[in-house]
């Protein structure tokens, strides 16, 4: 989604915007602008396209002279991505300029009343409204920080804001709700952001703002006021990752280095949680009164996020015997769940800040539900707001199709299911002692998958496929989980049309699409399924199928007698299998895509961090 950086500070400040929007081109953007305060007022450039077609316009910034200035990408969503329709947008007063992420619900009734004052509009965006709101209070009061306060009384929806105006040189005003915002401490400069990249290399301490903060700074001094104007202290956090982090280290994608990170990730994920044989879940008291109380878990979440949630729909009723189910973020909103204090709600998000998944977290607070969060982001919204959380320890993922984040999560819920099955006493030793000897092992196992031979032959694969216009995922029980997942991975970076369906589900109606040259990428990892799954690979053959079988090693020579091309994984406990069905998927999307000449990283109209609705 879109990215804000602002700086006041002693460096020219447009080569430095520059920079932190680069930081910020993963989240997704169809156009940039910015806005320099220089000693003759407001200089602005805006541009259609990559970052790169605005920094030749400004030549690198050496256009723009100041050293005070706000930047911003932009993901469209009220009008088409155009010059005119970048921000910053700049008020019909030409005295207040804003960029925005998120989405002002009010527009039209905004715009239709500063119309009716006699204020022009000349773009086709809601920050528009927001800016000749700023400004008209302007024009009223001439305050800067009175007339923010008053505009943002009157706006509804989601936003981080950064505002400049033209009469204050120097100063910057940055303001949030239901959008992230970080204010960045540095030494005679100060900066805001909506993502630590975009100024880890100037400074590791940061505050988060709260929903209602706002931010009155210039190159010295900043003052925090709260929601209802009050002068707040916050807390100053430092970030402990490096920029190197969130660099691509070598690696053609992020993607890439992010699927190879994936050992890496899980060990800190799971390593710190495991003690003595037993899972420790960063104090979160679980006992076993509470979980018999319960009717019902609902794992909420949105994307890749929710198809852990299926994942851990089987995993947990399997290990736990308590009715689960998963649900949409964006459909659990609104359908008046049966939810109430004999529920468990658990949120699933690597960022913390999906605006669906937000705004189900509320609804399950608000009918009595007790939350627990699986984040990946440290001070998100998501975060800050559930009862419980527990991190997965991933560090920073900048590819927009996630990889490293659903095998992190994955952990968690694995690590959630064994603490509760404990608790309730419906696991066996032996088994629950086998789960923790798998988690110990599953970081190299990871590892060994993703070993030379495997990653040779699903270039094969990838590019023996990749013309194929459809494709479908299929597997049962567990295996038809990760299908989703493959499925989706598929979909997003290669631009291919791909299904995902459960394998004995296909006779009842998809069987229908399978014809000469369909892809069937076939998950059969659980032994007690494989020959009913070999079974279903026998169908979609008979009907012209291509077949990619995953299986487990020692199955693959029977897998081979069905289908085109086998890849075998190593066995580990069944409910861990899963992660390691997962690895060749990510691959084989990975590759796909780089044969179609796709751009993995940045894939078309999609956004990491999804902050509206
Ligand atoms: C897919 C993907 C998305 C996210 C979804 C939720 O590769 O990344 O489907 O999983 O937008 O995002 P978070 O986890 O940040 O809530």
């Amino acid at each position: 989604m879109c990215g804000i950086v602002g700086y006041a500070g002693h460096h020219q400040a447009a080569p430095l915007l520059l920079d932190g929007l680069s930081k910020l081109e993963y989240r997704g953007y169809d156009s940039a602008g910015l806005c320099v305060q220089g000693e003759n007022g407001f200089q602005v450039a805006k541009a259609k396209g990559r970052l790169q077609v605005l920094r030749e316009q400004v030549h690198d910034g050496q256009d723009l002279i100041g050293t005070v200035g706000i930047g911003h990408t932009r993901w469209a969503t009220h009008g088409a991505p155009s010059d005119v329709n970048s921000h910053p947008q700049v008020s019909d007063s030409g005295r207040i300029a804003v960029v925005h992420n998120g989405i002002i619900e009010n527009d039209a009734a905004l715009r239709a009343d500063l119309l009716a004052k006699g204020v022009s509009f000349h773009s086709e965006t809601d920050t528009e409204a927001v800016a000749n709101l700023i400004g008209w209070y302007y024009e009223q009061c001439g305050d800067f920080v009175a007339s923010v306060r008053q505009a943002v009384k009157r706006i509804r929806g989601s936003y981080a804001l950064g505002i400049l105006c033209e009469d204050n040189p120097g100063t910057i005003i940055a303001v949030k709700q239901d959008s992230p915002l970080i204010f960045g401490f540095g030494k005679g400069e100060n900066f805001i952001a909506s993502d630590v990249p975009a100024i880890l290399k100037y400074t590791q301490t940061v505050a988060y703002l709260d929903d209602g903060d706002m931010a009155i700074f210039n190159n010295e001094y900043v003052t925090f006021l709260n929601a209802a104007g009050e002068p707040v202290a916050k807390q100053r956090e430092t970030i402990t990752w490096e920029l190197a982090a969130a660099e691509r280290g070598g690696y053609d994608h992020f993607m890439l280095k992010e699927i190879y990170e994936q050992p890496k990730a899980l060990r800190a994920t799971i390593s710190p949680r495991l003690m003595g044989g037993r899972v420790v879940l960063d104090g979160l008291e679980l006992s076993k009164e509470y979980l018999q109380s319960l009717k019902k878990i609902y794992l909420v979440a949105c994307g890749s996020a929710y198809y852990v949630s299926v994942v851990a729909k089987y995993t947990i009723e399997k290990a736990c015997r308590i009715p689960t189910e998963a649900m949409m973020a964006s459909e659990f909103r609104y359908c008046d769940p049966v939810v109430n204090e004999h529920n468990l709600v658990i949120i699933i998000s690597q960022s913390g800040e999906t605006a669906d998944t937000l705004a189900a977290l509320r609804e399950a607070k608000r009918r009595g539900a007790r939350t627990l969060a699986i984040v990946n982001v440290v001070g998100s919204a998501i975060a800050k707001t559930a009862d419980d959380v527990i991190y997965t320890w991933a560090g920073p993922e900048i590819a927009v199709a996630t990889t490293k984040a659903f095998t992190t999560q994955l952990a968690v819920v694995y690590l959630l299911t064994l603490a509760m099955a404990e608790a309730l006493g419906t696991m066996s030793q032996e088994d629950y002692t086998q789960v923790i000897q798998g988690l110990e092992k599953l970081p190299e196992q990871v590892e060994s998958v993703l070993c030379e031979e495997n990653v040779k032959k699903i270039d094969y694969v990838a590019k023996r496929y990749c013309d194929h216009h459809d494709a479908f995922y299929i597997g049962r029980n567990l295996d038809s989980a990760i299908c989703l997942e493959g499925s989706l991975k598929l979909k997003e970076v290669a631009y291919l049309h791909s299904e995902a369906y459960p394998a004995g589900e296909l006779k009842h109606g998809p069987i229908s699409l399978i014809e000469d040259g369909t892809l069937v990428v076939c998950l059969a990892t659980i032994r007690e399924l494989f020959e009913k799954t070999t079974s279903n690979i026998k169908e979609v053959k008979a009907r012209g199928a291509d077949v990619v079988c995953i299986t487990l090693e020692e199955l693959e020579g029977p897998a081979e007698q069905v289908a085109d091309s086998t890849i075998g994984i190593p066995a580990i406990h069944p409910m861990l299998q899963p992660t390691l069905a997962l690895i060749p998927l990510q691959l084989l999307a990975y590759d796909v895509a780089l044969n179609r000449g796709c751009d993995v990283d940045k894939p078309r109209n999609l956004a990491k961090s999804v902050t509206v609705e």
